[in-house]
């Protein structure tokens, strides 16, 4: 299968088979990471920006290392210390930075559809690196690859999403892509964060967090949004920890070859217990390593990599 897309906007715009090819290609540049010296020079020559208008660690670092691994110049920079502070719009910065000549554009903003705007106003390739509460499709592309990769396939698993899934990009990207990929999905949470009509568009919602993840093959554990949150949702964090955390007294109620995902940032003691996070069916730090070779697909694919091209 070839490449054709300009763009990565959402899980949505890309087929079964472009899924199966950003894995392939992913799990194919996944060894670069690993050898002594990690860097080939396939994407030599090439500019890589990303523009972050939201606080992130993981993202910005994971395309950043991906863009120096494959030999792009990657240039960062930060809204808070870009003129957008001066008024300039985001169009404007965003054609600013194409007059300069950069192959790839990666955003990450507050706002809905951000992305999606730039790309229409750009010829060069946008990648979206989270837009509000809209879609995070790198992160669901890294959490759908590390579950193929333990599970072998995507097709047939239960895949339970619980927590804060009304404010989650997180969460709205996943629902697509494991449906896509032949997974069911099922979600819970407090019904304050639970978007209105899921159930009308066919998701499957549990009544309560341990019907959701007493069959799950795959749990995915959501950070409570409180910066997109304009109220409390719910009434402390004890009480959510205690209805939806996933603690030591929940673990001997899941399958015991369930795997438990968190797209990070943690909150330790809330969402989940520390000794979930960092035990034996957590793969947490396994989804931050497949991003980076996730990260490298993307950019080799929009670069007009094939997949039999020499990366060494
Ligand atoms: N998962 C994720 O988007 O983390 P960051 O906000 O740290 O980038």
């Amino acid at each position: 299968m070839q490449w054709t897309k300009k763009d990565i906007l959402d899980i949505e715009s890309l087929s079964a088979g472009e899924i199966e090819l950003v894995f392939e290609t992913a799990f194919g540049l996944k060894e670069i990471s690993e050898r002594p010296i990690k860097k080939v020079p396939t994407l030599r020559g090439q500019t890589i920006v990303l523009l972050f208008m939201e606080p992130s660690t993981r993202t910005r670092i994971s395309f950043d290392i991906a863009a120096k691994r494959l030999s792009a110049d990657s240039v960062a920079i930060a809204g808070a210390s870009s003129s957008i502070v001066k008024g300039e719009t985001l169009i404007d910065t965003a054609r600013n930075i194409q007059a300069m000549k950069p192959d790839i554009l990666v955003v990450r903003h507050s706002s809905a559809g951000a992305p999606h705007l730039l790309a229409r106003n750009l010829d060069i390739s946008v990648i979206n690196a989270g837009d509000g509460m809209h879609a995070h499709p790198t992160q669901a592309l890294l959490d759908m690859m590390t579950v193929r990769e333990k599970k072998g396939d995507l097709k047939g698993l239960n895949v339970a999403i619980i927590g804060d899934i009304a404010h989650s990009r997180v969460a709205r990207s996943n629902i697509a892509g494991f449906t896509k990929m032949g997974a069911r999905v099922c979600v819970a949470g407090p019904p304050t964060m639970m978007p209105p009509g899921l159930e009308q568009l066919g998701e499957s919602v549990a009544r309560d967090m341990d019907s959701a993840i007493s069959d799950a093959d795959v749990i995915i554990l959501l950070r409570i949004q409180k910066e997109r949150q304009r109220r409390f949702l719910f009434p402390t964090e004890r009480e959510y920890a205690a209805r939806y955390g996933l603690n030591a007294a929940r673990l001997s109620r899941i399958r015991q070859d369930a795997l438990i995902l968190h797209p990070g940032p943690l909150n330790r003691g809330v969402e989940i217990s520390p000794e979930i996070a960092d035990g034996p069916f957590s793969v947490i730090l396994d989804q931050v390593t497949n991003g980076v070779a996730l990260r490298m697909a993307l950019f080799y694919l929009l670069a007009g990599g094939v997949r039999d091209a020499n990366v060494d």
